[in-house]
């Protein structure tokens, strides 16, 4: 069946690794991404020969600007928004861009979904990040919303707007809220691909307090695969109006990420240096999985040592791509204790 897909912030991590996922596997789809191309975004992650295809269109914009989306999305079936601000430690230090992008840009997109009623599946990627930290041993979609980060508190409020369309204008859309994600393509300021670049370089991993955070580790293709399960599950009305965890129902610590690291490079287990923990710092991340489970009849398959495996293999081999981003790789944090450093 054709149909055309509508992706926004696919030149960022987890959409370009989507966008590579389904043009693979639906050769009669169509793709629009549309990108601002903000410091995230990068034109390098889309493959050429995606770039270079017909069934292809790159739109660069802002999905802030309604006249640009809602011309691209008269055109779609199904869109998946992923757009948005993402890294928890920037917006300590300067939120406003979070606000405008990822609730403002929300609401720009919904109001365009009321008006095409041809949409089939909007799906709005949503957060772990808005639960906090969990309450007792693992974050069920019931869990309470009390988001600890500037980040958070715009996803939980781009996360609760799309519930607030579904209640007023009962429009075909789904939450979706992966947990941590990694894999190829991320950028060096997130955790995972830093930790790497820096053991490759053998260079000290900083690690914000005493690493004993626990989050929950998901490997990209696992999260694309639940996203493609949410666009292509046969009874779209099950999945219609709800919120689903995309996690694996383990925990890892931010420690233990290092240290795994550290041993598949061959680095000494040392290489670790200690920073403050930074303010808003979440506790514990572990998704419950049953629902994903029964309703898109999804589970990850990738191990975390795995996972890390083939994460730790892309850098080593794309060096190139991520020598750019070197220089954004460090973020100045004001740690909880008032002090300034760099992680
Ligand atoms: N990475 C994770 O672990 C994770 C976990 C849960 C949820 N999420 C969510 O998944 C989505 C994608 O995350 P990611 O890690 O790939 O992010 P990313 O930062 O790598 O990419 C974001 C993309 O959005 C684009 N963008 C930013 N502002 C825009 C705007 N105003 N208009 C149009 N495009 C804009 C950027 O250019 C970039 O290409 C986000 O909504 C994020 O909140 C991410």
């Amino acid at each position: 069946m054709k149909k055309t897909v509508l992706l926004t912030g696919a030149a960022g991590f987890i959409g370009s690794n989507l966008l590579q996922y389904l043009f693979n596997k639906y050769s009669e789809y169509h793709f629009l991404v549309l990108d601002a191309l903000t410091y995230a975004g990068n034109h390098k992650n889309i493959p050429e020969y995606i770039q270079k295809s017909k069934r292809f269109e790159f739109w660069y914009g802002d999905v802030t600007n309604p006249y640009i989306v809602n011309e691209l999305m008269e055109r779609s079936h199904l869109v998946v928004h992923l757009a948005a601000e993402t890294h928890v430690a920037r917006s300590i230090f300067d939120n406003t861009k979070f606000f405008t992008t990822d609730v403002i840009g929300t609401q720009t997109m919904m109001n365009a979904l009321i008006k095409c009623t041809q949409i089939e599946r909007f799906i709005h990627i949503s957060s772990s990040e808005v639960y906090g930290t969990a309450n007792g041993d693992v974050m069920s979609e019931e869990h309470p919303l009390n988001p600890r980060s500037p980040y958070a508190g715009a996803k939980a409020g781009a996360d609760r707007l799309v519930y607030s369309y579904w209640c007023s204008h009962d429009v075909p859309a789904v939450i979706l809220r992966p947990f941590n994600n990694y894999g190829p393509r991320q950028h060096l300021e997130k955790m995972t691909p830093r930790f790497i670049t820096s053991a490759i370089k053998n260079e000290q991993l900083t690690v914000h307090g005493d690493g004993c955070a626990q989050r929950d580790w998901i490997y990209v293709d696992d999260n694309c695969e639940a996203i493609d399960r949410a666009l292509h599950v046969d009874d779209f009305n099950r999945i219609k109006n709800q919120v689903i965890n995309i996690g694996t129902g383990r925990s890892v610590k931010v420690l233990d990420m290092a240290r795994c690291i550290l041993k598949e490079i061959n680095r000494a287990p040392d290489l670790i240096t200690y920073i403050g923990n930074r303010p808003g710092q979440v506790d514990l991340h572990r998704a419950t999985t049953a629902k994903a489970k029964e309703l898109l009849d999804w589970e990850p398959k990738t191990q975390v040592v795995d996972g890390l495996r083939k994460t730790i293999e892309w850098y080593s081999d794309n060096e190139v791509w991520w020598k750019e981003l070197e220089w954004m790789k460090h973020v100045p944090i004001r740690t909880a204790a008032g002090k300034l450093e760099m992680h």
